[in-house]
């Protein structure tokens, strides 16, 4: 019988990247295993049964990877979260800051109606600007955010904290 690995034990730490001082979490390696990566994509997809849901959205760009696949699993729409400057329609943006710098993230204004029950992917969860910048932007559009579902959390960073405080579930697979 082949032998189970946990999600932790596909993702490396790669010190003093993108900046000296950051331990930062490389999904890459999940992403390059098969067996990883369907683990962690049904792990995210499976708490949510289809009527909980109408809409997976996910944040640009590593949660694009696993929110595509998390929508596919579903059978649900997939909304991309983009950043500054790559949506061709009509946008609403928010600003913030993650754990080593800054950056402005879009919506289409019609990327679903407003009523949606949105489940909103990510690789990672650090400070949480990022996913606080997501919900805002749903919530701009009328959308209801059932969940955010993260396969990586840096709980030191405030992140699922924030994202709670906001009335937020929070679903992570590891720290
Ligand atoms: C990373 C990661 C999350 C965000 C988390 O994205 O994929 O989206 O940082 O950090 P935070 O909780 O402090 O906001 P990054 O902006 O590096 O973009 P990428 O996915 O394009 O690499
Ligand atoms: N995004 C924000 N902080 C990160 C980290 N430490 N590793 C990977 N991605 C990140």
């Amino acid at each position: 019988m082949s032998e189970t690995r946990a999600i932790k034990d596909y993702i490396r730490t790669i010190p003093d990247f993108p900046i000296p001082g950051v331990q930062f979490r490389d999904v890459t390696t999940l992403f390059s295993d098969p067996t990883g990566f369907r683990q962690a994509v049904d792990a995210l997809a499976n708490p949510f049964t289809e009527d909980r849901l109408t809409t997976v959205a996910a944040m640009d760009a590593r949660g694009f990877i696993l929110g595509g696949a998390v929508a596919y699993k579903l059978g649900l729409p997939f909304v991309p979260i983009r950043k500054k400057g790559k949506l061709p329609g009509g946008t609403i943006a928010e600003a913030y800051s993650l754990e080593y710098g800054e950056a402005i993230v879009e919506i289409h204004h019609d990327a679903f109606d407003p009523g949606a029950r949105v489940l909103l992917v990510d690789d990672l969860l650090a400070t949480g600007g990022t996913a606080v910048a997501g919900v805002k932007l749903i919530e701009r559009l009328g959308g209801h955010i059932v969940a955010a579902a993260f396969v990586v959390n840096l709980p030191d960073l405030g992140g699922s904290a924030r994202l709670r405080e906001l009335g937020v579930e929070v679903l992570t697979l590891c720290d």
